[in-house]
């Protein structure tokens, strides 16, 4: 490009591309498989993508997967967090100023989309981005040109834009945290992260997934989760979706000494939840020593035989759960 006024070594400094086949983006559930494919068809353009989604549902991932995808992959890949990027430093952050552009510019200073020329620029959690700012964006999107903050100059990037948001996109652009005129620009592809608990059939794979990697990395024997263990893990509505459960994994990895991962080893609200939903049939007429014995039957099912854990959640000491398992025969 005639006008390109950015020199390939300036660039080329900054690289924070990961390496080429480092994105694990784990998922076999129908509508993982449908985002796949679009990420793989949209890799290869140059068209903005917004990545939605709640909290740990993977758009980081989904952000490195598209870029690993594209044609740019060896080039850099950088990741702005908008939300941690104070509003007053923002622009100077994103468009570089010329020596001398305000008081304390003693140099000139390369923003974000002179580095990621070539590359991708990935703005993550986008709606807390100021408005003006975002207007301003809108504009490099368009023209792909902008100025650096005091310069005169023009200067025009090749840049592939992707940002990301948590939040409900439509809400956010009723309060007027997303521009609409930016919104619209983004959402020509939207790229939505369902739930964990809305695709509970990937828990599986990403528990061997984590399981195995996590092993690895903390240099521990390779671990499985009992049947009880597991289903108690499939019962879990993960709020803090694929995170919370790598994070849950990772510590039973470091923490549980044995092969087999049992109920006990649980986090209480994992091991709880299965207590919740369960419920226990027992029909009108049922003796109450009936009653009881399933209760306790059940309960040390769900707690793979654990009797303390048991007595506790049935609030009996642990010889009086003991008394009443030896008077099951009578
Ligand atoms: N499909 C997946 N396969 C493998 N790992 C995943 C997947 N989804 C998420 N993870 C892992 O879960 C963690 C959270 O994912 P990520 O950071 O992409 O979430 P996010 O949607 O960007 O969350 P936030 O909104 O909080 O930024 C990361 O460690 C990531 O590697
Ligand atoms: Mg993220």
């Amino acid at each position: 490009m005639k006008d390109n006024k950015i020199l390939e070594s300036e660039t080329s400094i900054i690289n924070h591309t990961p390496p080429k086949n480092d994105v694990d983006f784990i998922g076999n559930n129908s509508r993982i498989r449908e985002i796949y494919s679009v990420i793989n068809l949209v890799a290869d353009s140059t068209t903005p993508v917004l990545i939605t989604g709640e909290s740990g549902t993977g758009k980081d991932v989904a952000a490195r997967l598209i870029h690993s995808r594209s044609p740019r992959s060896d080039k850099p890949y950088i990741a702005i967090n908008c939300a941690a990027v104070p509003k007053d430093v923002f622009e100077n952050e994103l468009f570089g100023h010329e020596q001398g552009a305000f008081t304390g510019a003693i140099s000139k200073k390369m923003g974000y989309f002179e580095m990621a020329n070539h590359g991708t620029l990935f703005l993550d959690e986008i709606a807390e981005m100021a408005p003006e700012t975002q207007a301003k964006l809108l504009r490099v999107i368009e023209n792909k040109s902008f100025r650096r903050l005091g310069g005169k100059e023009e200067l025009y990037v090749d840049v592939r834009m992707l940002a990301a948001t948590n939040k409900k996109i439509d809400d956010a652009v009723n309060r007027g945290e997303m521009r609409k005129d930016l919104y619209y620009r983004f959402s020509v592809i939207e790229i939505h992260l369902p739930p964990l608990r809305e695709r509970k059939e990937d828990i599986s794979i990403l528990v061997e997934f984590f399981l195995s990697s996590l092993c690895k990395q903390q240099k521990k024997n390779p671990k499985k989760f009992s049947d009880a263990a597991f289903n108690m893990m499939h019962r879990y509505n993960w709020p803090g979706n694929v995170r919370e459960l790598k994070n849950v994994i990772e510590r039973l990895v470091i923490m549980c000494p044995e092969d087999i991962i049992t109920p006990n080893y649980l986090p209480m609200n994992i091991a709880d939840s299965r207590l919740h939903e369960d419920t226990i049939n027992i029909t009108v007429g049922t003796s109450l020593k009936n009653a009881e014995r399933e209760i306790i039957l059940r309960t040390l099912t769900a707690v793979d035989n654990n009797k303390s854990k048991a007595a506790n959640l049935l609030g009996v000491s642990r010889k009086a759960l003991y008394n009443k398992i030896d008077r099951f025969d009578e």
